[in-house]
């Protein structure tokens, strides 16, 4: 698929027309990546952080917010909690949090490996080159960093930089593909100011990039951030600016599924949040074969407010895996084995194994 079809799928407002795009996300998932769900818990280690992202609710300096930090204890209980509800992969997410320890995180790490079957993800940001190589030989399996939009002069707009930091999430992206991580990135659809351009060109990066994950959710304003109270102050013209709703972004996981067929993709918590009746499903049918059920210890849940009314706040881990269960089951698919790694990811491997 070229560049031209992308742009012109991403804009196609007929229901008809669009029924032959979702046929063809959810044919091409079923034969390279199949009819299994993979199920990875998602466990928001600490919600401290030093950077100013114009949309996010836990950007530093928010007020009125209560910050915590998991000990290495409480993780690595949420991975026995993992094991019991036959997931494969465990997720630690959090801040981009310079007190949360290079070491104890190696330390999560070593102790989940050694002491479960999991995967282990991690999403921590824009950590220093000594800490991601840090993590990957303590056993970590994979990196999420989300690019968030391939259009440079948005990016540096909303994404103030962290003195000393990295020049560019570009960068990061190729430096953990190097030292062997399974990679994932991914955007937000409809961020004030993203064109059907830039949208075009993210998924046009995805294909480069070579991901083996690629997450994709809807903007969620969050009331008490600078793009929440103002969000028309970078907004593009209306017939460029891309809507941050539930068509755009089905539209845009169905097309990121024909681009990078063999990646993982999940059906996000911010789809589920715009529409709790369908949205994970949608997702689902339309090119997604991976969900991420919330972990986080329940004190901690309402704190790690990304954005508002997180569908997650609600969900008790064994209530929500047997509804999730059901959901699975009812559009014929079936919940994954194994840590599901991507079939990118496998065939790269067997490609180098036989040079
Ligand atoms: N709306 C939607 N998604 C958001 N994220 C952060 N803030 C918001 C928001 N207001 C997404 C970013 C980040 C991921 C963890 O959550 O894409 O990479």
């Amino acid at each position: 698929m070229n560049r031209g079809e992308i742009l012109s799928w991403l804009k196609e407002t007929d229901p008809v027309r669009l029924e032959a795009l979702w046929a063809e996300a959810d044919r091409v998932r079923q034969e390279k990546v199949g009819d299994e769900v993979h199920l990875r818990g998602l466990v928001e280690v600490s919600n401290f952080c030093a950077r100013q992202c114009h949309y996010c609710g836990i950007r530093a300096g928010q007020s009125g917010l209560k910050r915590y930090r998991m000990t290495v204890e409480e993780v690595v209980r949420c991975s026995d909690l993992a094991v019991q509800l036959d997931y494969g992969t465990l997720v630690l997410q959090a801040g981009e949090d310079p007190g949360l320890q290079a070491a104890d995180v190696a330390l999560m790490v070593r102790r989940i490996k050694a002491e479960t079957p999991l995967a282990v993800t991690l999403s921590l940001g824009e950590r220093d080159k000594d800490d991601l190589r840090l993590w990957r030989e303590a056993g970590a399996d994979r990196y999420l960093l989300r690019f968030e939009t391939s259009n440079d002069a948005l990016y540096e707009k909303i994404h103030p930089p962290r003195p000393g930091g990295w020049p560019n999430r570009i960068k990061v992206l190729q430096f953990l593909r190097e030292i062997g991580y399974e990679l994932g990135s991914g955007v937000m659809i409809g961020v004030p100011g993203q064109t059907w351009d830039d949208l075009a060109n993210d998924i046009e990066l995805f294909r480069t990039l070579d991901l083996d994950m690629i997450g994709i959710g809807p903007f969620l304003p969050h009331p008490r951030t600078p793009m929440g109270t103002d969000p028309d102050a970078c907004r593009a013209p209306a017939d460029l600016q891309v809507p941050n709703d539930e068509l755009t972004t089905l539209k845009a996981v169905a097309l990121t599924r024909l681009v990078c067929p063999e990646t993982n993709i999940p059906s996000t918590t911010a789809l589920a949040t715009l529409d709790r009746e369908s949205g994970r499903e949608l997702g689902l049918v339309r090119g997604a074969n991976i969900v991420m059920p919330n972990l986080t210890p329940f004190k901690y849940r309402a704190c790690y407010e990304i954005y508002p009314a997180k569908s997650c706040i609600f969900e008790l881990p064994g209530e929500f895996h047997q509804s999730l269960l059901r959901r699975i089951a009812a559009i014929g698919r079936v919940p994954g084995r194994g840590q599901g790694v991507s079939p990118r990811m496998h065939h790269r491997n067997t490609a180098q194994e036989k040079t």
